[in-house]
């Protein structure tokens, strides 16, 4: 079956659609699916594999929509387990944990929210930076331990402003990113699948070339088999004992374990990382570093910004439920005769 392309005929949503909620959300968002949608939530978490069959087998052949995030998503499993599945409303502009290639081949439509978390996320970027080269979650630590009033000053740390700053994907938040730096006077180059048209920045061919060249590595390309391990030991090697690696976007990006092998080494001089290969759960090396800024996972993570991707999130809801059609679709939903 064909994906649906802007211009083609829209998805036959049933009179009767059924709304289903995947993984945990958002406790506003979940309450308005509830409330206003009668979505059904899909068992999850304590639940054992046998409820959750026995819930599909229940009721998965209803099931027109699911609302879900990036930490949960839909895979080719779920999606086989829903045929009557017209589009997966993804609560996240990253939607790595749903299966596109399924997606595209049941013609089931995916849509993101991109654009409304840019600024929060390139905020996170900076912020870690900062802290990570200024080392000022570590001078907190330091000062709350005393040890100011008796281990005198604390130590020289590195400057920020007129760094060279790599980053790996420019996109809306890599250029979101760089345009920050720029104004603190930092030397832009990156690496992206494509070369950026008409962009201002030095373009590195591949991420090892672009780590040479730079004092910090900023990575902010999306998630997905893609770029997996994108960031391995040669790119941390070429950064070297005195570059410094910053992840906003996916754990899977990088290679975590040569990430630990590499700051165990003294073979990078730090880190700040605000997601992780198998979250929540941490690298306990790390939790032990510090020269490593470590956030749970926080980085579109304001009362507006979420605010932002709600609203998004039932427009394309909405949109679907109404015309067959997403607002801001990876893929729209094809058309099923
Ligand atoms: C959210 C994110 O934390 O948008 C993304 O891709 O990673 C974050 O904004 C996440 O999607 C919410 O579940």
């Amino acid at each position: 079956m064909s994906v649906s392309r802007p211009g083609s005929a829209p998805h036959t949503v049933p009179a009767t659609p059924r709304v289903l909620q995947v993984g945990p959300l958002k406790d506003s968002l979940a309450e308005t699916l509830r409330a206003e949608y009668d979505a059904l939530v899909l068992p999850s978490g304590d639940a054992g594999a046998a409820e959750r069959a026995e819930f599909l087998a229940a009721h998965g052949a209803d099931v027109t929509v699911v609302v879900t995030s990036g930490r949960t998503g839909v895979d080719a499993a779920l999606m086989a387990a829903l045929p009557a599945l017209g589009a997966v409303v993804n609560f996240g502009v990253g939607y790595d944990t749903t299966d596109i290639d399924a997606a595209a081949a049941a013609g089931v439509g995916v849509s993101n929210t991109p654009d409304v978390l840019t600024d929060c996320v390139a905020d996170t970027a900076v912020g870690l930076l900062i802290d990570v080269l200024r080392r000022f979650t570590d001078a907190d630590r330091y000062l709350r331990a005393g040890r100011w009033t008796v281990d005198g000053n604390y130590p020289l740390t590195r400057q920020v402003s007129n760094t060279r700053v790599g980053i790996i994907g420019m996109g809306r938040i890599g250029g979101a990113i760089a345009k920050r730096l720029s104004a603190f006077g930092c030397t832009i180059s990156y690496h992206n699948r494509h070369r950026v048209p008409d962009s201002p920045y030095r373009y590195a061919a591949t991420p090892v070339d672009l780590a040479r060249d730079v004092d910090v590595l900023v990575v902010a390309a999306a998630g997905g088999s893609g770029t997996r391990g994108l960031v391995g030991a040669d790119v941390l090697d070429a950064l070297g004992p005195e570059g410094y690696l910053i992840n906003i976007a996916r754990g899977s990006v990088v290679d975590e374990g040569a990430l630990v092998t590499a700051l165990q080494q003294g073979r990078l001089a730090g880190a700040g990382l605000d997601v992780f290969v198998d979250e929540p759960n941490v690298p306990v090396e790390l939790l032990r570093m510090d020269n490593v800024v470590l956030l749970p996972h926080v980085g579109s993570g304001t009362v507006q910004t979420r605010a932002a991707m709600e609203a998004l999130t039932l427009r394309n809801l909405d949109e679907f439920l109404a015309t067959g059609r997403l607002v801001t679709p990876v893929l729209q939903p094809a058309a099923r005769v």
